[in-house]
């Protein structure tokens, strides 16, 4: 999920980069991807298109791509609502294979669902190496709710809210809604753990697969961000990796009371242990931060 609009609270004073000596062909820049949130754009300008600017002017040559999903703008924002997740990894996973300027490694910086999505390219495609992932608002353990939709596609999330109702895990539904597939429905975990098609696979609720382990543990750095008054994302708990308990809807629990953190299914006890997880928190509503704020939490980790 993902709000359109939150740049504009990103309008502030530009901050020069300090000058750095050159070294390769990114002039010592790290590249970055950015992957962009459901209702949302590779290259909307007032969301994607100026974070990548913003990022442009604060490291000077740095790369940056936005991935867009499909062939155009179009295309892109309807994919986020219909598309298979999983091709949708592995179509990202080939043009970050295909893409020259990644050769040497990058940086991953998913905002809501793209969030999550990244993590399943950390999971599944080593190669070129994720070196550093920022989750900006997403839902590791998914999303039971969807209390308010972002910018003007409320109407589709109406249809969506009534899909979901209608069966999140049947085999229609988990194939043609997004959202349904990191739907985590704590009352009936069964069918959760069985149907889900994304996110119980990446999450591990099935097998533990030991390439996803430790695939995810070659990241430096695992840096999520939770925004204290988010109304879209239900439980905010999801973007620091915790949930409901299973078995009801009201109480909730940290990633380090789950099992995934107990048994370190995934690795994520390991490279907690190892200082790679880095749990952010700021005011404001699902996606909405300051120029400054970004500046000053997340620009370190991209330089
Ligand atoms: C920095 O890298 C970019 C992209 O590779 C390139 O276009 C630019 O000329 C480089 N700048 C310098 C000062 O080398
Ligand atoms: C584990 O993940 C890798 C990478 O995506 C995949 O190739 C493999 O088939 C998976 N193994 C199982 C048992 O699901």
């Amino acid at each position: 999920m993902s709000a359109v609009l939150l740049c504009l609270l990103l309008a502030g004073p530009v901050l020069l980069a300090a000058s750095r000596p050159y070294d390769d062909s990114n002039n010592g820049t790290v590249p970055l991807v950015l992957w962009h949130g459901m209702g949302d754009s590779c290259c909307n300008p007032l969301s994607m298109g100026a974070i990548k600017k913003m990022i442009e002017e604060e490291i000077s040559g740095i790369y940056v791509l936005s991935l867009m999903i499909g062939k155009n703008v179009v295309q892109d924002t309807e994919n986020g609502f219909f598309m298979d997740v999983n091709e949708q990894v592995s179509m990202v996973c080939s043009q970050l294979a295909q893409d020259p300027k990644l050769k040497g490694g990058y940086n991953a910086m998913g905002f809501s669902q793209g969030a999550q999505f990244l993590r399943a390219v950390a999971q599944r495609c080593p190669s070129p190496p994720m070196k550093t992932l920022i989750s900006v608002g997403g839902q590791h353990q998914g999303v039971y709710g969807l209390p308010r939709c972002p910018g003007e596609t409320s109407h589709i999330c109406d249809f969506i809210r009534k899909a979901l109702n209608s069966g999140a895990y049947s085999d229609m539904v988990q194939k043609h809604l997004v959202q349904a597939q990191y739907w985590h429905d704590p009352l009936n975990d069964d069918l959760y753990k069985k149907h889900s098609l994304f996110l119980a696979d990446v999450n591990q609720e099935r097998v533990v697969n030991e390439t996803y382990k430790k695939n995810l543990q070659l990241l430096d750095k695992f840096v999520m961000v939770k925004f204290l008054q988010d109304s879209v994302v239900d439980p905010v708990d999801s973007e620091w990796f915790g949930f409901l308990k299973t078995g009801q809807a009201k109480e909730t629990e940290t990633l380090q009371e789950s099992v995934l953190y107990k048994e370190d299914r995934l690795g994520l006890a390991a490279m907690d242990k190892a200082g790679k997880l880095v749990f952010l928190a700021t005011e404001g509503d699902h996606l909405q931060f300051t120029r400054e704020w970004f500046t000053a939490n997340l620009l370190p980790y991209l330089r």
